[in-house]
């Protein structure tokens, strides 16, 4: 069980006012809230033991090496991946969807396909949008129901021997759905021999993942959504896909060897990481990892499906409010929301008053908000901080700014 009022005392940003009011902070969508121990390591490693990772041959440089390749196992068993090899530290999922999308379409066919949904956050929507122009691919997008779940009928109809990628959000960060991963792993894979990519911003942070049960190809994860460090993230995927990938990024620690006219590639996963890695970002990152193992990810989880509940019913007794929320069960603590007549901006102006802090845009899913009619929405996102008091403020305060502004 996580107890809120415990584990907020190793948060210092909730030592601060906001107009003269608590931090009531949801918007964790966006960036969680870093914990001492992230702050704290990222100083540590500054402070004692700064040097460049596999460059020196000193007593800095090899335990800063030491730290950074530690946290590779760190996250391999938090994701519970084959091997430590496969977890490339990328700035974060946007790099990530970048970086599979340019070495994965450079060795497809004019006329191939990639299967998207109608949720997809921007970041992976744009890299295979410039991947599909320069290669001449095709790109489809699954349908997304009235109630904001995927529709799996149409999924199946899109699935075809031309498919050779499906790229797919782990939980959105609108709706708070959660696609069944294994359902649309066994559905790719019986009729096609596409890889099938998870993006893991939302849902890693926030509910235990094991890729080897999951059966899919490849993860994208966002440090600074899981208590870690801005400019860290992670791409994982199978050993045998990645050895086959080639690099995107050139120069530093990539290579094996370098001639005038010509380059070897480092073997995985160095060939994936050029130039001086965050190597404080991954610290800082691998720090965030072990507070959440400590808290143990099934209460995470346990904790993200309370507040859902909680927060569901709250704000869903409030007139006038329209929100974007999946009716299932299985759902992230998400919720996108709209009054009508009012500006999302307003809204989020007016909530900050309260010491309230939510997002207000499209929030990097456009075109979902297109197909709504919608050209904002505000968004509220809980997370272990949070508890049912942050979405009592919330909706209080959104009682009262409709108050104000309708
Ligand atoms: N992708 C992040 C969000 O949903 C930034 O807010």
């Amino acid at each position: 069980m996580i107890k809120v009022s415990d584990l907020k005392k190793d948060f210092p940003i909730f030592d601060r006012e906001i107009n003269g009011k608590r931090l009531t902070y949801l918007d964790s969508g966006a960036t969680s809230q870093k914990p001492n121990s992230v702050i704290n390591e990222m100083t540590n490693v500054y402070t004692n033991m700064n040097a460049n990772v596999h460059r020196g041959t000193y007593v800095l440089s090899s335990e800063t090496t030491a730290k950074y390749e530690e946290v590779r196992n760190k996250l391999k068993n938090f994701i519970n991946a084959y091997s430590s090899d496969e977890i490339i530290f990328a700035k974060g999922c946007t790099e990530g969807f970048n970086f599979l999308a340019n070495s994965i379409c450079k060795d497809l066919n004019a006329g191939d396909e990639i299967i998207l949904s109608e949720i997809e956050h921007h970041a992976n929507i744009i890299p295979w949008q410039m991947a599909a122009a320069k290669y001449n691919l095709k790109i489809n997008y699954i349908n997304v129901s009235e109630s904001f779940e995927l529709d799996f009928d149409h999924l199946e109809s899109l699935l075809n021997k031309n498919t050779k990628v499906v790229s797919i959000v782990g939980e959105s960060n609108i709706s708070g759905m959660l696609p069944d991963i294994k359902k649309i792993n066994s559905l790719v894979k019986d009729k096609t021999d596409a890889v099938y990519i998870v993006d893991g911003a939302q849902l890693v942070p926030h509910r235990k993942i094991d890729v080897q049960d999951l059966g899919i190809d490849f993860l994208c994860v966002s440090g600074h959504k899981m208590l870690g460090p801005t400019g860290i993230g992670v791409v994982w995927g199978r050993k045998e896909l990645l050895e086959n990938l080639d690099p995107v990024y050139g120069g530093g620690d990539m290579i094996e060897e370098v001639f005038y006219d010509t380059a070897t590639w480092a073997p995985i996963p160095h060939k994936f990481e050029a130039g001086t890695p965050p190597y404080v970002e991954a610290i800082g990152l691998g720090a965030a990892v072990d507070y959440l193992f400590n808290l143990d990810m099934n209460n995470v989880q346990k904790h993200s499906d309370d507040l859902r509940e909680y927060a569901k019913n709250k704000l869903g007794n409030i007139d006038g409010l329209n929100i974007i929320h999946t009716n299932s069960k299985l759902a992230g603590c998400t919720f996108a929301m709209s009054v009508d007549g009012v500006h999302a901006t307003d809204i989020s102006l007016m909530l900050d008053t309260f010491g309230v802090a939510v997002r207000a845009g499209h929030h990097c899913v456009q075109p979902f908000h297109r197909k709504l009619n919608l050209d904002a929405t505000f968004r509220a996102t809980g997370y272990i901080y949070n508890d049912e008091e942050d979405f009592d403020i919330l909706s209080n305060a959104i009682e009262e700014s409709i108050k104000l502004l309708t």
